[in-house]
């Protein structure tokens, strides 16, 4: 685990910006998994400053969302694939036919949750999946009880996450109870993963998953078992960590070149 805690949000979204980018240059038809959410908003914001000032080629990059509402037609303000396109798709060349997101409206949910993980597969799997974590440890819309080798399929989402979400949408029922998402197991089969948590709302969270037992309760805790994970936090999320000193020791101790 790489644990590095930013003074602020925006801090900690250049850095995650800037290893994107690395990426994406050393690899030119990298293999992207996106995340929704307040979250990575800054860091998209940066990857556009990126391709604008500096030429950052998405032409050859393909990437993959985490998860869909159920119901909702790609056209949905809130639906996933619009916050995408108004976030980052729309302001980047990333090439339409490689972009790539669970099928909200498809009427067979299992075989659609299937192509999308041979999709994955058939696209030589996840270079880098970027996360955002749920107040309460779930990652993609895996929740609490999800199971640590799930794939990709249909998920309720509990009374908390459809609170944490409504913002997005008209009136709090407008909003889908069911989801299509990744599973954990399709999350730990990325070559690496990036989880980004940001403000005081996620320290249980964070400090459940980077430092407590590695279970189902807290699905984002399996990320321990990931060969390549880092963490990007800002110090409210980091408060409740209780070996934040060694953390901080350990990235300030590295070499520039190790340095995210
Ligand atoms: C949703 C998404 C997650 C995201 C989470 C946190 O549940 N499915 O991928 O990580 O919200 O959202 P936010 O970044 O707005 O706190």
């Amino acid at each position: 685990m790489e644990i590095i805690i930013q003074p602020t949000p925006e801090a900690a979204s250049l850095l995650a910006a800037r290893h994107l980018a690395q990426l994406i240059r050393e690899k030119p038809n990298a293999v992207l998994g996106l995340a929704t959410g307040h979250t990575p908003l800054a860091l998209y914001r940066e990857l556009i400053r990126l391709h604008r000032e500096d030429g950052l080629d998405f032409s050859r990059v393909t990437t993959f969302n985490l998860d869909e509402y159920v119901g909702l037609p790609p056209a949905h303000p809130a639906s996933y694939h619009a916050f995408m396109q108004e976030h980052l798709f729309a302001h980047v060349n990333v090439s339409p036919s490689r972009i790539h997101l669970p099928d909200g409206l498809a009427t067979d949910i299992p075989a659609s949750c299937r192509a999308y993980e041979e999709a994955i597969r058939a696209a030589g799997g996840i270079d880098l999946q970027l996360l955002g974590i749920g107040g309460d440890g779930h990652i993609g819309f895996n929740e609490p009880s999800s199971s640590l080798a799930s794939r990709t399929r249909i998920k309720t989402i509990t009374e908390r996450t459809r609170r944490d979400n409504a913002y997005a949408f008209a009136t709090p029922d407008a909003m889908p109870h069911h989801v299509l998402t990744m599973g954990v197991g399709t999350i730990m089969d990325a070559r690496q993963v990036l989880l980004l948590a940001f403000g005081a709302k996620k320290a249980d969270a964070i400090a459940a998953a980077l430092e407590g037992p590695i279970t189902a309760m807290n699905p984002a805790s399996i990320l321990q078992m990931h060969p390549v994970a880092k963490y990007l936090l800002d110090e409210p999320a980091a408060a409740k960590l209780t070996r934040l000193d060694y953390y901080r020791w350990v990235y300030d101790g590295k070499p520039d070149w190790q340095k995210v």
